[in-house]
């Protein structure tokens, strides 16, 4: 009798607590917000992936929903032009990334690019990322390291074919050749298969790589001011564990880099200078301005910018591959007009980056694959530095933004069959339109700085792929496109098809 007495007191304080926030938050004219419990706020709402439970409630509640994940206050927005509202007008208000654990360790405690707040230190990382690295310019110049893991990538698959292995697990081998691209821009370095000592380096990197992606995200108890002390699965020492790995990695490239640097800079030979000048990369121009000013640019800094790169480039891009093969191979007949298209602008020779602005279509069905299963589902998390109104609503300084990408690109109300892959909404004018609707790379200030390159990496890579070979899938069933929790958001069973050489690529692919 005594139990029941507590728990009906528990529950009575439960609901008065909750009711008397509502009236509270209704007089402050702030957005909708479901009923919430004391300290756990909302998380009881959340399940994964997170993208799904988030529409489940702005399906209830409206396209902006004010929601507490512990006692930090989220700004929860599922359309298209209230997202616009948060990354134009209250752009520099929202432009801070609020304090997660994965930014205290993977972060290098918040003061990496993706990490750190708004601020001369972000504009100036941000500066570095985009004119030595990102730049048109910079990609432009290291094509020959995209085409040649492109390449490398082909004669593998042609070999493992000729060897009798027509089925091939595609995601494993879509990181390599990316994490391989930006690697090449970042240290210089290919991994090249040849190299097995070099290649377990990376491995190890990978699995690194994938443990991160793992723990990323918004959902750990110990993100949450009043809950840290319920991380359980101790989440927060696997991140210590994990960083302490990937830095080892970072520093080896580092120091072997500057090792490089030092030979080249004591030799007076000219020829010398000019080469390094060509293969100016990225890790050089870090290691030149650490020269100038070291206390600003240490090897922290300088681990802390190639673990984003890394990180935000890789699985982001090869996990775009891996959706859009699985969509190609439920849909042969888009698979069919793609081919048709690299057949007649680029014929029996391997495709080139020039070749790129000539195949529309190709750029249709990376785009519809970006709608329809976006590796970010969320855009990174922002916070907010002052009070602002979003919607006609008022928001609290310190909110943290959440903006369902995924939602939007599938909301009724934009899109016509929303969930259908259909890659010729984006042909023509009228797709240009399409195009615009889209929020993939974010927007605003914070906006990816990466989209350029990763479309130029996805289009090259993707293309080779539906133009050296015929795909098939594994058996008459379709391809099941289940999402898994993570962030970027993978496949929850990657990808297996069975591939042979097309006849008109074979003598190409053997002389590789
Ligand atoms: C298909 C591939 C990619 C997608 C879908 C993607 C998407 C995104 C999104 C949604 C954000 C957050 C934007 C925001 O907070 O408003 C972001 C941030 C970022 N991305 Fe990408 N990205 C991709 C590839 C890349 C690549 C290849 C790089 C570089 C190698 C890169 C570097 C970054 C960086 C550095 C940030 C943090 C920017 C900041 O906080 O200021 N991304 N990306």
């Amino acid at each position: 009798m005594d139990l029941f007495l507590r728990i009906s007191a528990l529950i009575v304080f439960l609901l008065l607590f909750s009711i008397s926030k509502r009236l509270f938050q209704k007089r402050k004219n702030f957005p909708p917000s479901p009923l919430f419990l004391p300290i756990l706020g909302h998380l009881h709402l959340l399940k994964k992936p997170l993208h799904r439970s988030l529409t489940t409630i702005s399906n209830r509640y409206g396209p902006i929903v004010l929601l507490r994940f512990g006692s930090r206050p989220v700004l929860l927005i599922s359309s298209r032009s209230l997202a616009e509202d948060c990354f134009t007008k209250n752009d520099l208000i929202f432009a801070n990334r609020p304090r997660l654990l994965t930014g205290k360790h993977f972060g290098y405690n918040y003061s990496a690019l993706g990490w750190t707040s708004y601020g001369p230190h972000w504009r100036n990382l941000r500066r570095i990322a985009n004119v030595e690295i990102l730049s048109t310019s910079r990609i432009q110049m290291f094509s020959a390291v995209r085409i040649q893991e492109v390449k490398s990538l082909m004669k593998d698959m042609f070999q493992d074919s000729e060897l009798g292995k027509p089925v091939m697990e595609l995601r494993s081998r879509f990181s390599e050749t990316i994490f391989n691209m930006i690697m090449g821009m970042i240290a210089g370095k290919l991994y090249s298969r040849e190299n097995e000592a070099i290649l377990e380096e990376a491995r190890r990197f990978w699995k690194i790589l994938g443990e991160v992606a793992d723990l990323t995200g918004i959902g750990t108890f110990g993100d949450y001011p009043s809950l840290g002390w319920m991380d359980f699965g101790g989440v927060e020492k696997r991140m210590v564990k994990l960083l302490r790995q990937s830095d080892e990695f970072f520093q080896f490239l580092i120091d072997e880099r500057r090792r490089m640097k030092t030979k080249f800079d004591s030799s007076s030979s000219v020829d010398v200078e000019v080469e390094l000048e060509n293969k100016k990369t990225f890790l050089d121009v870090l290691l030149s301005l650490q020269e100038k000013e070291p206390d600003y640019y240490t090897d922290l800094m300088i681990r802390g910018m190639i673990s984003t790169l890394l990180s935000a480039g890789t699985d982001s891009s090869a996990l775009t591959m891996e959706w859009a093969m699985s969509l190609l191979l439920n849909h042969p007949d888009v698979l069919e007009k793609a081919k048709a298209e690299l057949d007649m602008h680029v014929g029996t020779r391997l495709l080139d980056e020039s070749d790129l602005s000539k195949l529309p279509y190709l750029h249709c069905i990376i785009n519809e694959t970006l709608r329809l299963h976006p590796p970010g589902p969320l855009v990174l998390p922002h916070e907010s530095s002052e009070e602002s109104i979003v919607g006609g609503f008022e928001v609290p300084s310190g909110t943290m933004l959440l903006v369902n990408v995924w939602a939007i690109h599938r909301d009724p109300k934009l899109w016509v069959d929303p969930t259908d892959f259909k890659p010729e909404r984006f042909q023509g004018p009228e797709g240009l339109k399409e195009g615009l609707k889209m929020i993939t790379f974010g927007s605003g200030r914070r906006g990816c700085p990466g989209a350029g390159l990763a479309l130029r990496m996805v289009s090259l890579s993707l293309g080779t792929l539906i133009h050296c070979f015929e795909w098939e899938r594994v058996g008459e069933e379709k391809i099941d496109m289940t999402e898994a929790p993570g962030l970027p958001m993978p496949k929850l069973h990657p990808l297996k098809a069975l591939y042979k050489p097309r006849h008109t690529m074979f003598n190409v692919l053997s002389q590789l």
